[in-house]
């Protein structure tokens, strides 16, 4: 089906005369023509192509702008003959005729919305990744859309920071891999086909660990954690050919990104060796001062500029000051030049300078059938199966009561960042069983939306549970709970709907509770309640589709956790790949059953919480299946290796149930003594396969010296000799380790 679903894409690309061809390192013929239009520019038109502004439409003071040569970029206008018109603009009444570039926040989808990235990340299917983001490419670039400002690889350890939505999780490995399928699938095989985008690899860096998960917040990471844990997504997004960088809001140990001279040259450019283009995020540069990291807009521009941040996103501090400060001579021209160097080659890989204008189509590509099949796949293979009393998949049934807040939400199921969504498409889970099922349907929402505390509708929700023979209670948080901004220090589900779920439980017909959220929620007296959960992420316009193949068994679950699902909130941070500590969790007495007076030291002394113990809800790569997996012991190819070999690790999988499914196959390594404390597992590798009922696959991944490399005592990175664990497992709590020796 995969493959069909793709050549369908692709036979639609090659129709449309999008024949690839690879775009890459720099090109001397390309460097030549900078060089040339560089000699050729004046310092104000320099410095204009380092300003991002907001469109606004065809304004006659952005057009000004524009022909003075003030302008190199805009973001948000999404009309194509406006697009069209401005770029006349730049193009034909300027002195040097620099095409614009136009760029929009094309997170995940552009019209037909797929899961956010942190569901696709529980999809763990890294080729329907990259399809979902080309889909978005086709469709955005159809309006004139060539930049967009995705992925964000923000490793993120905390559910209470909204962007969490926007990441593929907690893991450094998971973040890198998905991150750069996006990439490939928004840039396509060339950049300068017209139906690609360049991608912007974001946010640089570390704004995924802002403290207590408040957004825009202070980090403050040592570098080791940071090049360890932050910065190899990004590094992975060099490799995979980002066209662009964009700075984080946050500061990392007081030096806010936009003015890290050390993260955005000494890293990013020279041990990297980025050639792509780095944007500030909007306002960061000016929001130096708020940091009381600059006194002033002029400072911000300074600092901005040595610290290599090429273009200015509606900061207005570049256009305002870099004149004056090169004139003065606190910037250097060459620093400028630096900056267009790299803005041009943005233009000029893209295509820009030969094919400025978007053709403008009567029948824009939105929704196709082939597109929403992709979203409909996504969809349901990020649904993570929890819990499961036999109740699921549905198959037999007179009655089935479809409840919830979340149930008919189209706005909601979308998730955050999709300005572009329309409700309208949508297909809701109340819609997608009427359709299955029609008048054995009975759906009453009990709740408006996620936060309702009125319980008068819980009542009729109630008599629909007790008319059928199985509820769907669809619950979880509203799009706006989630997203930039929108932090929350209570991850527990709002409103009445803990109640609700405790009112449909009482009518003793079995209850599915499906969450369709933004975040790892704390749920677990709901799923202590609930005979069966799905946990779905905010899963876009095929949601309803996608979780009824799901719950009505026409695709078996294979989601797994991309982050942990805490126990409690107070457990935050909380995430699989931690230290040991030198005392690590033992012989745990919880709260409740600590006798009254007992001494202080009788409870003993190990890293635990006396309330919620040490382990989380469910842990990261958790997912159920309506079958199950027997994993063997895991065979290694020889018991010791070299820096310079590979060892083999392989283990044999075998389908023991009774239906066909995808597993998630995950594949662990763990440093035992090292210079430094490592954590006590870290994924270093995943497959996906189908594996049918009965059958046996064996799986196997090399371990590399790479694999097993870190930032030592000393601060080089490499490896160090000595023992490792390997586990192969359908989660990271699972399966044993066996051990190999680097030599
Ligand atoms: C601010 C956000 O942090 C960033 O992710 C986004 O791309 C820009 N605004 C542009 O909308």
């Amino acid at each position: 089906m995969k493959n069909v679903l793709m050549k369908c894409l692709m036979a639609l690309w090659v129709a449309a005369g999008l024949v690839s061809c690879a775009s890459g390192a720099k090109e001397d013929a390309t460097e030549k023509k900078i060089d040339d239009l560089l000699r050729q520019m004046t310092l104000e038109e320099k410095i204009g192509q380092m300003n991002q502004l907001q469109g606004v439409g065809y304004n006659e003071d952005m057009v000004s702008q524009i022909r003075e040569g003030g302008v190199g970029s805009i973001l948000n206008d999404l009309n194509p003959d406006t697009i069209n018109m401005l770029q006349r603009v730049a193009v034909e009444e300027t002195r040097l005729g620099i095409p614009l570039v136009f760029a929009r926040d094309v997170i995940h989808g552009f019209k037909t919305i797929f899961p956010i990235p942190l569901g696709q990340a529980a999809g763990w299917n890294v080729d329907l990744v990259e399809q979902g983001a080309r889909i978005a490419a086709y469709e955005a670039t159809s309006v004139g859309i060539r930049w967009t400002f995705a992925p964000m690889i923000d490793v993120s350890r905390d559910p209470r920071w909204g962007r969490i939505a926007e990441s593929c999780g907690e893991d450094t490995y998971l973040n890198a891999v998905m991150g750069a399928a996006m990439i490939r699938g928004f840039q396509g095989e060339s950049l300068s086909d017209p139906r690609s985008m360049a991608a912007c690899a974001k946010h640089f860096a570390a704004y995924g660990a802002s403290e207590s998960g408040k957004d825009y917040n202070t980090t403050n990471i040592p570098e080791r954690l940071l090049r360890d844990v932050y910065l190899p997504p990004f590094k992975a997004a060099v490799d995979a050919g980002a066209a662009t960088f964009m700075c984080s809001f946050n500061d990392i140990d007081g030096v806010p990104s936009s003015g890290n001279k050390w993260l955005n040259i000494d890293v990013l450019r020279q041990e990297w060796g980025y050639d792509g283009m780095l944007v500030s995020d909007w306002g960061s540069i000016e929001q130096m001062i708020p940091h009381h990291f600059c006194s002033d807009l002029k400072d911000a521009a300074h600092k901005a500029a040595i610290a290599g941040v090429d273009m200015d996103m509606m900061g207005f501090a570049y256009i305002t000051h870099l004149k004056s400060l090169v004139e003065e001579g606190v910037v250097k021209e060459s620093v400028i030049d630096e900056a267009v160097r790299n803005i041009l080659r943005l233009k000029f890989r893209l295509g820009l300078f030969d094919n400025p204008y978007v053709a403008v189509v009567d029948t824009l590509p939105f929704y196709q059938p082939a597109s929403l099949e992709v979203a409909q796949r996504v969809a349901a293979e990020s649904a993570i199966l929890l819990k499961n009393n036999n109740v699921l998949p549905l198959k037999s049934f007179n009655r089935v009561a479809v409840v919830g807040p979340l149930a008919d939400a189209p706005k909601d199921q979308v998730g955050t960042w999709c300005f572009d969504a329309e409700p309208e498409h949508c297909v809701t889970p109340m819609q997608a069983i009427k359709e299955r099922y029609g008048n054995k349907v009975v759906a009453v929402p009990g709740l408006t939306y996620s936060r309702d505390t009125n319980k008068q509708g819980i009542a009729q929700a109630v008599a629909a549970a007790r008319s059928a023979d199985v509820v769907l209670f669809f619950a979880g948080e509203e799009s706006l709970l989630t997203g930039e901004a929108h932090c929350r220090a209570d991850l527990t589900l709002p409103g009445a709907q803990t109640e609700m779920l405790k009112a449909l439980k009482a009518t003793g017909k079995p209850v599915v509770m499906i969450v369709m959220t933004g975040r790892p929620m704390v749920i677990t007296e709901e799923v202590e309640l609930a005979d069966a959960v799905i946990y779905s992420f905010h899963a876009g316009t095929m949601a309803g589709p996608g979780l009824a193949d799901v719950i009505f068994g026409d695709v078996v679950p294979s989601g797994k956790l991309p982050a942990t699902l805490p126990l409690m909130t107070g457990q935050v941070p909380v995430y699989y790949a931690h230290k040991n500590t030198g005392r690590p969790a033992a012989d745990m007495i919880l709260i409740d059953d600590i006798p009254v007076g007992a001494a202080q030291s009788s409870l003993g002394f190990t890293s635990f919480h006396l309330d919620a113990g040490d382990s989380p809800l469910f842990p990261f790569g958790y997912g159920l299946s309506y079958t199950t997996f027997d994993y063997s012991p895991v065979t290694l190819s020889a018991a010791e290796m070299t820096v310079d070999g590979t060892i083999e690790a392989t283990c044999t999988i075998t389908n023991t149930g009774k239906y066909d499914a995808d597993e998630v196959i995950q594949f662990y390594i763990g440093d035992k003594v090292a210079s430094v404390a490592r954590p006590v597992k870290e994924l270093k590798g995943f497959k996906k396969l189908h594996i049918e009922s009965g059958e046996s696959v064996t799986v196997a991944f090399d371990i590399t010296a790479e694999q097993l490399a870190f930032t030592r005592l000393d601060m080089t990175r490499g490896t160090e000799p000595g023992e490792f664990d390997v586990w192969i497992a359908s989660d990271s709590r699972g399966g044993e380790p066996v051990t190999f020796v680097l030599k």
